[in-house]
């Protein structure tokens, strides 16, 4: 659709992205206005549009100019309610708030942490699909790729199986509020929430007595310089982690399975080299690239400043469309072919870099990798078993059911 001067309309609303991706808008727009106004939604204020991977990268890397503490990093306006308790989170923090924080949580995240649960998330990959292959038929996106990071994300946490569709209904709840499958009502989302901390509180009171090898034992003792993370800020991070690691992880390996359902030959090859690690390396990056399940994050303007030549005055907001970015022309060759060798891969699924740069990358590669081997290792003749369903969100890149079968 074009508008009476000929330019196409640019909506990158959530009704837009529950029909598709608007990869013709965003790549109109990184050719001829990279930074564009963008109205706002009925409840939220309008923005400027980052959609080239240079700009993106260059305002993620400077949090001073674009805060995310002085609006939310998302596209909707928030109450004053939610709005406090969200900036008590990680991704919503400037310097000096984040770097303490960061520096906190970071205790769950080491080399050392990420390794002992390498093992487990193989293992527990093995047992996801051995729980569906006889049925010959599924949800994909329920039975198999939301599994794998809702146990890893419990496990790590500490959450017992029994209680793991409570951490699924409540992260739902909480990410899906735009789409009327998983939007329970006004105030559903503050309800879910603060059923999350309560269900924390407890957790974090047993392991501060009988501290185990997870992240929740981890982080109740951390302490950098004698400085220690609050229990609001443990609840804070709890729903955090159940957002972050779970619906992201989820709609990645989705989305990497429709890759693979829509590109044969690629398919072909990974099937044939399912131990070669250099193909699996570089695969999952280009999983990460073309499947971007994170549209976007949003900065507020510090000060009056410039993006790519465009003045923007402080308050404005400022949205970087990562998915946009890896698929800008003047870094990646041919963006739009799927190539599980492509070398460089300077995605921006993560982020554009800077101190906001995803936590949970390194964990995130393990899952999509060790989930999409073991799929095409034991269900080999895997295929499509009718259209798939998008997600009504301006904020997910995300597939809510995708219908699979094999023999
Ligand atoms: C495919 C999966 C994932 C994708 C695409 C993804 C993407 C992102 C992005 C785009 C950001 C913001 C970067 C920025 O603002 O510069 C982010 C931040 C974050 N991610 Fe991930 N993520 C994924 C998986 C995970 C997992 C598994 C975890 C944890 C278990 C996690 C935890 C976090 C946290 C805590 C932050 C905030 C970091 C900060 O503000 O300092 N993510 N992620």
């Amino acid at each position: 659709m074009t508008t009476a001067t000929g330019e196409p309309r640019i909506d990158l609303l959530e009704d837009t992205w529950a029909e598709r991706i608007p990869h013709a808008e965003m790549e109109w727009l990184r050719q001829n206005r990279p930074v564009h106004w963008h109205d706002g939604p009925a409840s939220g204020e309008g923005f400027w549009c980052l959609t080239k991977w240079s700009d993106v990268r260059e305002v993620s890397r400077q949090p001073r100019t674009f805060s995310v503490e002085l609006g939310s990093p998302f596209i909707e306006t928030h109450d004053e309610e939610s709005l406090r308790l969200m900036a008590l989170t990680l991704v919503s923090m400037d310097p000096p708030k984040h770097d303490r924080m960061r520096r906190l949580v970071s205790a769950g995240f080491t080399p050392r942490m990420t390794g002992l649960l390498e093992h487990k998330i193989a293992e527990r990959a093995v047992h996801i699909v051995d729980s569906v292959i006889e049925e010959q038929a599924c949800d994909f996106v329920q039975r198999i790729a939301a599994e794998l990071p809702l146990q890893v994300i419990c496990e790590m946490i500490g959450v017992p199986e029994e209680d793991r569709h409570l951490v699924f209904e409540w992260s739902n709840t909480l990410v899906g509020q735009q789409d009327p499958d998983f939007n329970r009502g006004p105030g559903a989302g503050e309800v879910a929430m603060v059923q999350m901390y309560a269900y924390c509180d407890r957790i974090a009171a047993d392991r501060r007595i009988r501290p185990r090898d997870d992240i929740m034992s981890t982080l109740v003792h951390a302490e950098v310089d004698g400085d220690r993370l609050s229990p609001e800020e443990l609840d804070m991070f709890f729903v955090t982690l159940a957002v972050a690691g779970n619906e992201t992880t989820r709609n990645l390996i989705a989305h990497s399975m429709q890759a693979l359902f829509d590109h044969p030959e690629a398919r072909a090859e990974l099937q044939s080299g399912l131990d070669d690690q250099m193909l699996w390396k570089s695969a999952t990056e280009e999983f990460l690239r073309w499947g971007s399940s994170i549209v976007c994050f949003r900065r507020t303007a510090a000060e009056d400043t410039q993006v790519h030549g465009q003045p923007i005055r402080a308050g404005e907001k400022v949205v970087l469309y990562y998915i946009s970015a890896n698929r800008d022309e003047d870094v990646f060759v041919d963006p739009y072919r799927f190539d599980i060798r492509r070398n460089p891969n300077e995605h921006q699924a993560f982020g554009g870099g800077g101190i906001h740069y995803c936590l949970g990358a390194n964990l995130a590669r393990l899952e999509i990798r060790s989930m999409m081997q073991e799929v095409l290792r034991r269900l080999p003749d895997i295929r499509p078993d009718g259209e798939p369903a998008r997600l009504r969100s301006n904020f997910i890149n995300g597939i809510k059911r995708m219908p699979v079968r094999w023999d």
